[in-house]
């Protein structure tokens, strides 16, 4: 059994991070006190088996982020993320590559044998620190606050292991706590966590579950970690165990109820990611409804944690707000529309079935229905983008109008330019893309072919169905068709001897 040697607490010399608030009242423990160096561990190592998925289950997203991240944004909240571990194992570098941008610490567990033994992996970098929390990557709706309250009750009841419960309408599944009995009453000292498949049928009838969130004082912890065993159904090492363990050494073992359970919940299964996908998205809802949006039938719609929307703007049902996107005040976002990533400024309307992604859209501009924005389109003020256009790398100038029918990439469109119906930029030659240009107030008639690299310069004119393979200068009309020929009583005579024909 790797690193269960007895805890090498950090020398109170060392150069220490320390917890920088008050305990919340009552005499600290003498082990332990508000200058004691604190961090968090996150187990995230783990296979998933339960979520039937070849990707590692920390990164199933929910509300639009990956779950690890969820509880690392709430750890950061409370230490600084040099202050963080997460445990990592299953695919741990694609968890890492996803998670590196967070600044925390990474500590690999190569084989996952239990919770237990994530821990242990872990016993070099948390053996400096004088206690910890941990928290669990498939726990990701857990807030800041409870961190808090996990950390100074820890501190305040001077326990060697504070584990945070629930009460939840249905505990199947969780580890129950069994709480120590004095005279005949329930005292807060907890005697065990027993797994699921362990319980016997008294103990499955208890209503309290372990939450997976605890809080550890090094010294014990380390002194009394590798008296885990596998004997279990699943032959894992259970840091649950450590609570009858550390019970057993004449340690205190406390628990503290969680004030809300949905906080609390795991995630181990693909109804589990639903349920709690569609709780972000409801709270998400709410908090921008609360905010002065209006939202028609909000649990339609799948808005992420990231969005943010400014008021009076209204959001019809199935719409889809998701990443960063950013949308202003006043604005009308149709049915069906999928908004990836993008900025909308003040009073834009997008109607119905519009597909927007990494796209700016400039104040009062109006899209659709059935426009597709691709990444690096950027619509001006007031512009027009209609139904069936398509936007790729390219600019459409202030009040410009493409209205129906349209592909314009790597193009830049000045100001008042329309763009008749069925306009192509032919920008790619099979090898290279090519850049397209048109000035302000040009006009494109209909069913034009503009081959790039090309230029047409501000005020021309290009006449309905040309193909522009050279440039167009400034104020010229440029004219590619075929002239028309139009032959005089031939539709006639050909009625004539289609009938003649017939009559024979
Ligand atoms: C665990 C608890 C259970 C609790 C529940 C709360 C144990 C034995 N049981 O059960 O009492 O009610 O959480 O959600 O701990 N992990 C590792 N390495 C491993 C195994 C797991 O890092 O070798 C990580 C997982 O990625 C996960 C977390 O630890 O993030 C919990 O593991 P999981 O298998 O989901 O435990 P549960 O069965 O949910
Ligand atoms: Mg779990």
């Amino acid at each position: 059994m790797p690193n269960t040697g007895k805890s090498r607490l950090a020398s109170s010399k060392a150069p220490a991070r320390r917890v920088n608030r008050k305990t919340s009242g009552g005499s600290p423990s003498p082990g332990l006190h508000a200058e004691s160096k604190f961090a968090i561990a996150i187990l995230a190592a783990g296979k998933g088996t339960r979520l039937k998925s070849r990707h590692p289950k920390v990164l199933h997203r929910i509300g639009g982020r990956p779950l690890l991240e969820h509880v690392v944004r709430a750890a950061r909240q409370v230490v600084d993320p040099t202050d963080i571990f997460a445990v990592i194992g299953r695919e741990a570098e694609r968890v890492r590559q996803a998670l590196a941008p967070t600044g925390i610490n990474f500590v690999l567990q190569t084989e996952q044998r239990g919770t237990g033994h994530a821990i242990m992996q872990a016993h070099n970098a948390l053996a400096n620190y004088d206690f910890f929390l941990v928290l669990s990557g498939d726990v990701p709706l857990i807030r800041p606050d409870t961190i808090r309250r996990v950390r100074d009750f820890h501190l305040h009841r001077a326990a060697a292991m504070t584990i945070l419960t629930a009460e939840p309408d249905d505990p199947s599944g969780y580890g129950r706590i069994v709480r120590r009995k004095k005279g005949g009453r329930t005292t807060d000292v907890v005697a065990a966590i027993v797994e699921q498949k362990s319980a016997t049928s008294a103990q499955l009838k208890l209503r309290e579950i372990n939450s997976g969130i605890y809080a550890f004082s090094s010294r014990p912890l380390f002194a009394h970690l590798d008296e885990l065993t596998t004997d279990n159904p699943h032959q894992e090492f259970y840091l649950t165990d450590m609570a009858a363990i550390l019970t057993g050494a004449g340690e205190t073992v406390a628990a503290l109820p969680a004030s809300d359970p949905a906080e609390v919940m795991g995630i181990n299964t693909r109804l589990e990611l639903a349920r709690l996908d569609s709780l972000l998205r409801s709270r998400k809802a709410d908090e921008l409804m609360a905010a002065g949006v209006t939202i028609y039938r909000p649990e339609t719609c799948m808005i992420d944690s990231d969005v943010s929307v400014a008021p009076d703007t209204v959001i019809d049902p199935f719409v889809q707000l998701l990443g960063k996107t950013s949308i202003g005040n006043e604005c009308h976002i149709g049915s069906y529309s999928v908004v990836t990533d993008c900025e909308l400024g003040n009073h834009v309307t997008v109607r119905p079935g519009c597909i927007l992604s990494e796209a700016c859209v400039a104040e009062g501009a109006v899209l659709g229905p059935f426009s597709h924005l691709r990444p690096g389109a950027d619509v001006g003020t007031g512009a027009h983008v209609g139904n069936f256009v398509e936007l790729k790398k390219t600019r459409l100038g202030n009040n410009s109008k493409a209205n129906h029918l349209a592909y314009l990439g790597d193009a830049t469109i000045g100001d008042n330019v329309n763009i008749g119906a069925g306009t192509i930029t032919c920008n790619y030659d099979g090898v290279l893309k090519h850049p397209t240009r048109i000035g302000n107030n040009v006009f494109i008639g209909s069913d034009s072919i503009l081959v790039a690299p090309v230029t047409i310069a501000p005020g021309a004119y290009v006449g309905a169905a040309s193909c522009i393979t050279s440039d167009v200068p400034e104020d010229a009309l440029a004219l590619s068709r075929s002239p028309q020929v139009n032959k005089l009583g031939w539709a006639k005579k050909k009625r004539e001897q289609r009938q003649a024909a017939g009559n024979k």
